[in-house]
């Protein structure tokens, strides 16, 4: 039976996936050429490093290791800056209903993200108290699709990989969770998340026991 449910942040607890392709979108701009929606689908669950290596050989473009730190930096300023005009209210529809059932049913809760400001995203919605646990880019060493990130949230909460649910937004989360043995539920469209268990559009509509039935 289902003991932990893992959840990515942005794209599943929040929609801060928009406000990374606004960021990465302005670096690419700067740098003479453009990043397209599906581009920036390839980027969803990589680290902020990684991201910036995927981009700049979209655009044919070379950087010193020095420049790609500052470009980074920029990047990230940036986007922390969209982040922070979030309120508890911009937490996605549903997900506080969904972790109040698991909390109810006695099922831990863990957080597996690839990004380094988790906490402070985390505090900016008011989500922490639901959380006891939580593995994020600055505790990783490996990032999706490596199932280090879920692994290490399932050892935190004591529950063996085949008892964990994993909630995920990105291609590579999915493929993480399922290269760690855990079931799979994407969070947006069945043909980009294919390798999911199941997918659903959102938490609106998914309750406590549907997860139960569709994991039976
Ligand atoms: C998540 C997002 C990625 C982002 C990564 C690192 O996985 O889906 O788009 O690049 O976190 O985020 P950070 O906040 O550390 O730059
Ligand atoms: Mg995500």
């Amino acid at each position: 039976s289902i003991a932990a449910c893992l959840f990515d942040l942005d794209g599943v607890i929040v929609d801060t996936a928009k406000f990374h392709y606004n960021a990465w979108r302005q670096l690419a701009n700067d740098l003479g050429f453009d990043l397209t929606h599906a581009q920036n689908e390839l980027l969803k669950g990589i680290s902020r490093m990684e991201s910036l290596e995927i981009i700049l050989a979209l655009g044919g473009v070379k950087l010193s290791e020095e420049e790609k730190l500052q470009r980074a930096t920029e990047k990230n300023i940036r986007y922390l800056a969209l982040c922070m005009q979030m309120t508890p209210a911009d937490t996605l529809p549903g997900v506080r209903a969904f972790l109040d059932e698991l909390k109810h049913h006695g099922i831990r809760i863990g957080l597996g993200s690839a990004s380094k400001n988790a906490k402070v995203i985390m505090e900016r919605i008011d989500m922490l108290s639901y959380f006891d646990t939580i593995v994020d880019g600055n505790r990783t060493t490996k990032g999706k699709p490596d199932p280090q990130v879920f692994l290490m949230g399932a050892a935190d909460l004591a529950a063996s990989p085949a008892q964990c649910v994993v909630f995920e937004d990105a291609v590579a989360g999915i493929q993480s969770a399922k290269a760690a043995g855990m079931l799979a539920v994407g969070i947006g469209e069945k043909a980009i998340l294919t390798q999911a268990d199941i997918v659903i559009p959102g938490f609106s509509d998914f309750h406590f026991q549907d997860m139960e039935a569709a994991f039976a």
